[in-house]
């Protein structure tokens, strides 16, 4: 099976500001009974690290590392570590696919919104598992799109949606994944496994219409040439999709509660 590091999630600053907002209290709070002062944690995927950076504050004086495939985001997160002054993480860009860290390293490893986006991630929990001190944590969250409230909800939105998981599952990801952490991880032989679910909330106007860019640049610049090369929509489907958001997002009553899995297991 292929291990080559894909990624359909995007770099562009609007999609990077989006994820900076995320914080351990809100997209973590499933893991902050297991993280405490001189732990030592790998974040798997870390992006521009402001998740990466609560947990350093945490665990110090415990050591974080953090690794992601991409160059950007790693310069990103570095430049967040020195806004705030954090001295107990190292960011690396490396793969989830061949972590570049030794066995029985880490007391937990977290991987927040990562395993839903690779086309491999058997391999890389394989990898989180040789990495975990025995009896360490390993602890995800990942999208499942069947979860999700995109109120109102309309066939035009319906149809956007089977857009994204095309663009997802084209660069091997799945926008449903979150639902298969309990198998996953039986299978990887993890023990005393509790699954959870929760919601990134989208509400107030600011969050509507942060989100409704995030998913419109996904679709009419990132993914642009591929839906059209793969005649999964005609320019003008296209466009009626993006203003599907846009109606949505005017809708004064809206909403978008986006489901996450989540899941904590031991080694
Ligand atoms: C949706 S973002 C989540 C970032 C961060 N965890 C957060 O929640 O803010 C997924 C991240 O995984 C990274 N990624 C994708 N495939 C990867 C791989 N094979 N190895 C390491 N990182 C990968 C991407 O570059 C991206 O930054």
């Amino acid at each position: 099976m292929a291990t080559r590091a894909e990624y359909s999630g995007g770099y562009s600053s609007l999609i990077i500001d989006q994820f900076k907002q995320r914080t351990l209290a809100t997209q973590g709070a499933f893991v902050l009974p297991h993280l405490r002062p001189g732990l030592t944690v790998l974040d798997c995927g870390c992006g521009p690290g402001s998740i990466t950076l609560d947990i350093a504050d945490l665990v110090h004086p415990g050591q974080v590392f953090a690794l992601d495939y991409s160059t950007l985001q790693i310069k990103q997160a570095r430049l967040l570590q020195r806004q705030r002054a954090t001295a107990n993480v190292t960011f690396i860009t490396g793969s989830a696919y061949a972590l570049p860290y030794p066995d029985g390293q880490f007391d937990v490893v977290f991987a927040h919104a990562l395993l839903y986006h690779l086309r491999n991630p058997v391999q890389a929990v394989a990898e989180f598992r040789r990495v975990l001190k025995p009896d360490g944590i390993v602890a995800f969250r990942d999208a499942c799109h069947t979860g999700d409230m995109m109120i109102p909800d309309s066939p035009e939105l319906a149809a956007t949606w089977d857009t994204i998981s095309k663009v997802f599952a084209h660069h091997g990801g799945n926008i449903n994944f979150g639902a298969q952490h309990m198998p996953l991880l039986r299978d990887h032989g993890f023990r005393d496994i509790t699954i959870s679910c929760s919601y990134d909330m989208f509400a107030s106007a600011t969050e509507k219409d942060g989100i409704r860019h995030y998913w419109q640049t996904f679709l009419a610049t990132d993914h642009r040439d591929l839906i059209l090369e793969q005649q999964w929509l005609t320019k003008a489907e296209l466009a009626r999709q993006c203003a599907a958001l846009d109606a949505w997002c005017a809708h004064p009553a809206g909403f978008f509660a986006r489901a996450r899995c989540e899941a904590i297991a031991r080694r």
